[in-house]
This record gives structure tokens, C-alpha cells and sequence, in this order.
């Protein structure tokens, strides 16, 4: 065949949807960290530690489990029910001010810690763009599914940007994630943690995360956290007792979750949805009641459930910003600008590591 030929092919087979198709897939990579790490370890790991949290005197079940594939798509459709609050302030938040994050930072390349659909980090996308020099964006999710469709309608729609997603905990993220795709060309990273996902570790969780944080970014580098502030307990107890149920289908999901990744018998119909708001340690607790007396078996253990007792399956913590910001400085996180929605319901928190 010759040349020409070739080309009259080309141009046959290369379509401008093609072309859009390769450019996208140029521009994306998405890594599973710690793959090679030994699965059976891991997974013996797992369920010891679900094990454990039965065999409590108050069961807990680790919060991790409510995101299979439905859970997520449920924990999606919460952040849209009316009652759910946080998502759409800190959104309201990131519109108004992600100019003036970008103008505190400067250019910088973006990981986004538990990105899932990345909604609300388009705010950030358009006003780094705004700034100009490449437009680099590092999301990091546990579910290779939301991180690919994600990534892909952000490359549909950011013809310059470049992705670099990880399939990965957070934990693993700020252990490997830097030495992984450092260096960067851009002068700066800025590490993203929104929604108040902070507020699902307990405190000394935190105090974990936080001399992870510091590990992870090089001096100068910059964390932008997003807080759910103390509000009336009326308010924080609608935000998880919605009125169609949705919260309540998200809890009991992860039953169903845990008897297909540990072979449990769980019978979502034993138990009942119950959040409230503990004024004491301010934070709202998720737990699943149990309706009558029974047993589940998982594994070769059995666990007695009594009518009325619980598991305890998340908490979520409540902010008060000068906490927030003594408990930052206390890991060389020094804070630059903190932005509040009207109401101050939320906040999110600009920080930067320390310069020593
Ligand atoms: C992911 N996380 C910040 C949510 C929260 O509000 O603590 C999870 C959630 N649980 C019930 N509704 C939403």
C-alpha cells in the first residue's frame, strides 16, 4: 500500500470523537497502590479487625465498609438530599472563594484525598486553570469505578488537564503516593480533604492524619481542609434521618456489603437505622439496631445480637475552627485563610507545612 493511501485511511478511521478519545487517554493514568502488597495478608487483616469490632461490648463495624458500588451511589444520592446540608455549603463555599485559594497558593498540583465524583473540586479546577501553567489533578479513591468515570468527564471537559488517579486508602496514599509521582513540574501541591470526611476519625485517628499530612507534603506545600462546623442538634439530626430514607439505606447496605466480602449471614430485615447527635462528644452517630434477639454467623464465629442493642457503624465528628486550627499548627500546618458560608455551618482551611 502506499503513503497515500495510508492517509486516505487514517483519515477514514480517525474520527474528531476518536482523536477527542485518544487525547483523553493520553492524559490519564490510574495506578492501584499497594497491589503487589500480599492480598491474603490484607484480607486476613480485614476481617480480624471486623471480627474485633463484634466482639465489643458496644459492636462496631469500621465506617469503610458502607462504599461498595451501591453504597457509594447512596452516600452520592445523600449529598444531594435537601436535608444533607454539607455538601451543597462547602460547594457554595468553593464557588465563591476558590479564586482566592488559587491566589493564596499559586500555580499547584492538586491531590484530592477520597475525590469520588469530584463535584466540588471543579471549583478549584476552573480557578487554577484561571491561573494558567499546566493543570495537573492527583485523585485518590478506594473505587477504581468513580475514579475512572470521574477522571474521564473531567478530561472531557478540561482539554488541558492531566490526571493521575490512585486507587488507594488514604493511609497508603500519604505513605507511597509522593514517591510515587514526585516530582512534580509545578512549584507547589496543594493536598485537598473535603466534605468533612476528617470528622469520620476519631480523634486520635486525626492526630494519625494529620503527622501523615505533614509527612506527605514538603515544607511550603499547602492542605485545604473542608470542616463541618458545631450546629443545633435539630438540624444535625435531620442531616442523617433524612425524610426518604436514603441515610437509612446507606446503613444498612453495609450489611449487605459484609456478606458478600466476608460470607456473613446479616439479615438487613434484623435491624433498623438509627442516627443521633451526642451533644457530649459532639459528634453524630450512625448505628444499626438490632429489632429482635438473634444470631449471625461469620466465618466459624456467631455473634448474639439482643433486641435493642447496637452497632455503632460511624461517627462523625463536629468542628469548632480554633480547634481545627490549634490541632493543624500543632503538626506544622500553619493556617493561611479560613472561609465560612454565611450561616457558618462549614469551613474550609488553608494551611501551609511549615518552613522550618
Ligand atoms: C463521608 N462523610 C463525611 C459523611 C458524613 O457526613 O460523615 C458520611 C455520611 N454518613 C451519613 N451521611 C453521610
Amino acid at each position: 500500500m502506499d503513503n497515500t493511501n495510508g492517509d486516505i485511511a487514517l483519515a477514514i478511521f480517525r474520527t474528531p470523537e476518536l482523536e477527542d478519545k485518544e487525547n483523553s487517554a493520553a492524559r490519564l493514568r490510574i495506578e492501584t497502590l499497594g497491589a503487589s502488597i500480599d492480598r491474603v495478608a490484607s484480607e486476613a487483616a480485614d476481617r480480624a479487625e471486623v471480627l474485633h469490632g463484634l466482639a465489643q461490648p458496644q459492636k462496631t463495624l469500621p465506617a469503610k465498609y458502607f462504599y461498595d458500588a451501591r453504597g457509594s451511589q447512596l452516600f452520592e444520592e445523600i449529598c444531594g438530599l435537601p436535608e444533607y446540608y454539607p455538601t451543597r455549603t462547602e460547594a457554595w463555599i468553593l464557588d465563591r472563594y476558590a479564586v482566592e485559594v488559587a491566589d493564596a497558593t499559586g500555580p499547584c498540583e492538586l491531590v484530592e484525598l477520597g475525590s469520588g465524583s469530584s463535584t466540588k473540586t471543579r471549583a478549584l479546577l476552573d480557578a487554577y486553570r484561571n491561573l494558567g501553567g499546566a493543570l495537573r489533578y492527583v485523585p485518590i479513591d478506594v473505587s477504581r469505578t468513580i475514579l475512572t468515570e470521574s477522571a474521564k468527564q473531567l478530561l472531557r471537559d478540561y482539554p488541558t488537564l492531566e490526571v493521575r488517579g490512585a486507587v488507594a486508602t488514604y493511609d497508603r496514599a500519604l505513605a507511597a503516593l509522593s514517591f510515587k509521582f514526585a516530582p512534580t513540574d509545578l512549584p507547589s501541591r496543594m493536598l485537598v480533604f473535603l466534605g468533612s470526611s476528617l470528622g469520620n476519625l476519631t480523634l486520635e485517628e486525626c492526630d494519625r492524619f494529620f503527622g501523615q499530612v505533614r509527612g506527605f507534603l514538603d515544607a511550603g506545600e499547602y492542605f485545604l481542609l473542608g470542616v463541618d462546623l458545631h450546629k443545633s442538634t435539630a438540624q444535625l439530626d435531620a442531616a442523617y434521618n433524612d425524610s426518604r430514607g436514603v441515610t437509612a439505606a446507606f446503613n444498612l447496605n453495609m450489611l449487605a456489603h459484609l456478606n458478600r466480602r466476608f460470607g456473613a449471614d446479616f439479615d438487613r430485615a434484623n435491624f433498623q437505622h438509627r442516627a443521633f447527635y451526642n451533644e457530649g462528644d459532639r459528634q453524630i452517630e450512625m448505628h444499626l439496631r438490632c429489632l429482635h434477639s438473634h444470631e449471625v454467623q461469620l466465618g466459624d464465629r456467631r455473634f448474639a445480637f439482643t433486641e435493642g442493642e447496637t452497632i455503632r457503624t460511624e461517627i462523625s465528628r463536629k468542628f469548632d475552627v480554633d480547634a481545627v486550627r490549634a490541632q493543624l499548627d500543632r503538626y506544622d500546618l500553619e493556617p493561611v485563610n479560613i472561609w465560612r458560608d454565611p450561616q457558618g455551618w462549614f469551613a474550609s482551611i488553608l494551611s501551609r507545612r511549615r518552613v522550618r
